[in-house]
This record gives structure tokens, C-alpha cells and sequence, in this order.
């Protein structure tokens, strides 16, 4: 029997749509899923639906699918981040031979795909940690892909990965070398962070208009935002969740308010903590998702605030547009500082314009300004160093202080907003409160501190 020159492990929705993706592209493949309790169907369901597919060979036992794949085997985990990686891991090292590559698909913590890289080259097996974005739909049409770690390992598999990855504006495969150690994921990750503001500032866009605009009509200004330069994935998908009904009922009015996670923005937030980035638009859309999961809280303290309720929305459709926009590029330029601070400091070497490219399809946050971003990081450091960029963000200062003001006097909570515009006032202010809190440094803890009529390298303490 031929051999397969690709595997999968885990046939959950992604592993299933890559299978179908890989499939389709007519390359030979063995997959496998663990048959246990409510998984006992799961290969022998998915052969039978895709049976039109004679090019996939199902398994049960972990020992055969090895000894099905041609060597150097490929090998690709689409399995829940965290221990399951590690246990399949330590599953397949006695069955595997030397030069064989293990990529692991999943949100997996940066940290953990570095340890994994390391412990697989002492037994000179290739390990690469690749983020895979665009959920269900982008993994059966053409996700984007952002490998890192062995690059020997990349070599031996970028034919496939780029063949099924989407493409980009040129027809270039969404898909490109991120760097060694754990840069793939790290990349992935900072995606992430970045798919989470873009979230957040469309649900409290959605909280301020709903105030006073039927959801046809929010939909219909998202479509037709969609038209020009804000255009991008998530506003496309919300204008269209907003129709959705279920009977009598909008659906969107039937769900739980109570935001899920699975650790990735939190994740970034920390990364950009640790390097002392600031990264304030991840951080508040991670700590909003936080504050819904208090629901009981909220529904308590909710009864105890009196509130006036006015529901006239004084706002020009144009300000909401506009501190949008403003917002938005705020957040990449954000998401970009953070790679290019971590890839500074892990020396990582990271191509922004390279990363901004295959994020251009096949993703969750792909976008026109995502498009704009791919030519500003061939010649800009960051975002905002883009002069075009930058004179458009300040022309939306005042209208995102018009959407605060709104905010605050209907009693609706902005905080990706905010963060949005504190970030830009403070970055664009040239003397900052910062000597009070050097002062106070000084004063009840001899921290010392820098003058401005002294050399930079001198520091002071104050006999307070
Ligand atoms: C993607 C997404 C995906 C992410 C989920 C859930 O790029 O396809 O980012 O990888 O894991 O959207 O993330 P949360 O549960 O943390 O919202």
C-alpha cells in the first residue's frame, strides 16, 4: 500500500477542515483521532461523509498511522493547546525516526512550543510551532499559517502548508517562516490580542448604537463602512450576525451576556506587560471579557443604580465612524509594537511586513488597513511613524472624544475606546505626570531619578 507523505492527529472541526483542505489539494493522507468514549466514531464518521476522498486513510491506533506516513513522516497535531500536545508528544517519540517533523497547529503558549522544540532536537526530530488562523471556514478554504521553530523542519513541509494556506492579494500563499523557538505562536498569540479588540470595539460600538437604531439599520452602516477603508472580516461577520433570527427573536438577543476566552489575549496582555509594552487596547477588551463573566454581580449591583435612562443617541454617524477608525489603528499599531518589541528582545528577527501580508486572508482580523499595513512596515518602524497614518488619526481625535462623551452621559461602558484614546493623547504629549510619580519614587523610597538640565545618565535623590 503507498504510503501517505501527510498526518493529522485530532479530527475536532479544525483537524477535520485541514484534512478536507489537504485532501482536496490531492495530497495522500492518514489522519488520526483516538477512539474513547465519545470519540469511538469520529475516523470511521468522517471517512464515511468524505468518501469521495480516496486519498485519506483513517486510524485508530496511533502505531499504524506512524507506519503509514513516507519518511522524513510529517506530521501535524490539531489538538487542544496544553497537556494533550505534551501527551501526544511523548505518544509518538518511541514510534517516530530521526528528521521526522511534529507541527503543532494549535493556540499553544509560546513557552511550551520553545520547551517542546528543544526536548524534540536532543532526539533530532524537527518541531514547528504553527499558528493556524480563520477558524472553521479559513481551514477548509485556505487559513493563514504562522510557523515557527525548525526551520531544517519548515523546509521539509512548507510545500504543503503553503499549498493549502489562503492567498494573498498577489496570489502569494498566506504562509511564511516566522522565526525560530516559539515565534510562531508568539505571532499567533499577538494575532489574537489583536482579533480581541477588534471584538470588543464592535461590541461597544454596537452598545452605544443600539440605543436608538434598530439592528437592520446598525447592520446597514456596518455593510456599508464595509465598502471602504474600515472594511475587514469581523465587520463583515457582524453586520450579518445582527440579522440573524431564530423565530420572533434577533438571535444576538438571546445570548447569554458572559464573554468566553481561551487564554491567548490574556496571554499577549501579559507578553506585552513583561516587556513593558503598552499595550492597553488587548489588556482592556481582556479585562471587559472578565467583567461580564460577574453576571450575577452585575444583575445585583445593577438594581441598586438609578439611572435615567436616555435613549437618543446624540452622536453624528460620522463620529462613530471616525473614533472607529481611530481606534483601529491604535490597535495595530499596538499589536505591531508588541512583535516588534518581543522579536527585539528575543532576537527573533521578525518581518512585520512579511506577518502583516498573511494576515491579509485567510485570518480572523484580515482587513483593508491590514492591506495598508504590508507596504507601511517595508519603510516605518511601527504604525503611527506612517505619516498618512498619522495626520488621519489625529483629524479623529475629536471624534472620539464626542463617542467618550457619549459614553459616559448614556452610563456605557467604552473601555476599549478609552484605552484607544488615552493611548493616543498620551503618546502624542510631550511632558507626561511622570516626574510626580518619580518624585514619589524618590521621596519614600530613594529610587532616584533623572533631570531635565542634567545628562541622561546622571540620576539624583532629593532630601525631601
Ligand atoms: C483564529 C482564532 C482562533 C481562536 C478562537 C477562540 O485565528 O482562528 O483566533 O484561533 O482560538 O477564535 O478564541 P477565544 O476563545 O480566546 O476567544
Amino acid at each position: 500500500m503507498s504510503k501517505s507523505i501527510f498526518g493529522i492527529i485530532g479530527l475536532g472541526v479544525m483537524g477535520k477542515s485541514i484534512s478536507l483542505n489537504i485532501a482536496e489539494k490531492r495530497f495522500n493522507l492518514s489522519v488520526y483521532n483516538r477512539a474513547e468514549g465519545n470519540e469511538k466514531h469520529v475516523v470511521n464518521d468522517f471517512l464515511s461523509i468524505n468518501q469521495t476522498f480516496k486519498n485519506i486513510k483513517g486510524f485508530t491506533d496511533l502505531d499504524t498511522f506512524v507506519n503509514s506516513l513516507e519518511q522524513p513522516r510529517k506530521i501535524l497535531l490539531m489538538i487542544p493547546a496544553g497537556k494533550p500536545v505534551d501527551i501526544v508528544i511523548n505518544k509518538l517519540i518511541p514510534l517516530i525516526s530521526e528528521g521526522d517533523v511534529i507541527i503543532d497547529g494549535g493556540n499553544s503558549h509560546y513557552i511550551n512550543t520553545k520547551r517542546s522544540i528543544e526536548m524534540l532536537k536532543s532526539k533530532n526530530i524537527d518541531f514547528l510551532g504553527a499558528g493556524f488562523s480563520g477558524g472553521e471556514a479559513g481551514a477548509r478554504k485556505g487559513p493563514s499559517i504562522m510557523p515557527g521553530g525548525s526551520k531544517e523542519g519548515y523546509k521539509k513541509v512548507s510545500k504543503i502548508l503553503e499549498t493549502l494556506a489562503a492567498r494573498d492579494f498577489q496570489g502569494n500563499p498566506c504562509c511564511t517562516y516566522i522565526g525560530p523557538e516559539g515565534a510562531g505562536h508568539y505571532v499567533k498569540m499577538v494575532h489574537n490580542g489583536i482579533e480581541y479588540a477588534e471584538m470588543q470595539l464592535l461590541a461597544e460600538l454596537f452598545a452605544l448604537m443600539s440605543r436608538s437604531m434598530s439592528y437592520e439599520k446598525i447592520s446597514e452602516m456596518f455593510s456599508s463602512w464595509n465598502q471602504g477603508s474600515l472594511s475587514s472580516y469581523l465587520l463583515e461577520i457582524t453586520a450579518e450576525i445582527l440579522l440573524k433570527k431564530d423565530g420572533d427573536h434577533y438571535v444576538i438577543d438571546l445570548i447569554l451576556d458572559k464573554a468566553g476566552n481561551k487564554r491567548t489575549g490574556a496571554w499577549s496582555s501579559s507578553s506585552a506587560l513583561e516587556l513593558g509594552v503598552p499595550n492597553t487596547m488587548m489588556s482592556a477588551s481582556v479585562f471587559a471579557r472578565y467583567i461580564t463573566s460577574f453576571k450575577d454581580k452585575r444583575v445585583e449591583f445593577s438594581k441598586r443604580i438609578e439611572v435615567q435612562s436616555n435613549s437618543i443617541l446624540n452622536l453624528k454617524f460620522e463620529d462613530l465612524k471616525r473614533a472607529y477608525q481611530l481606534a483601529r489603528i491604535v490597535n495595530y499599531h499596538q499589536g505591531f509594537e508588541l512583535m516588534s518589541v518581543a522579536s527585539k528582545h528575543f532576537n527573533w528577527n521578525l518581518n512585520l511586513s512579511e506577518i502583516a501580508r498573511i494576515w491579509t486572508n485567510g485570518c480572523i482580523i484580515k482587513s483593508t488597513l491590514m492591506e495598508n499595513c504590508v507596504s507601511i512596515f517595508r519603510s516605518s518602524e511601527s504604525v503611527l511613524d506612517d505619516s498618512i497614518i498619522f495626520s488621519s488619526t489625529s483629524e479623529y481625535e475629536q471624534s472620539i472624544a464626542s463617542v467618550l462623551k457619549e459614553g459616559i452621559s448614556t452610563r456605557i461602558a467604552l473601555p476599549c475606546f478609552q484605552a484607544a484614546y488615552n493611548y493616543w493623547i498620551s503618546i502624542t504629549t510631550n511632558r507626561l505626570p511622570a516626574n510626580i510619580i518619580q518624585a514619589q519614587r524618590d521621596y519614600f523610597g530613594a529610587h532616584t531619578y533623572q533631570r531635565i538640565d542634567s545628562p541622561l545618565h546622571k540620576f539624583f535623590h532629593t532630601n525631601w
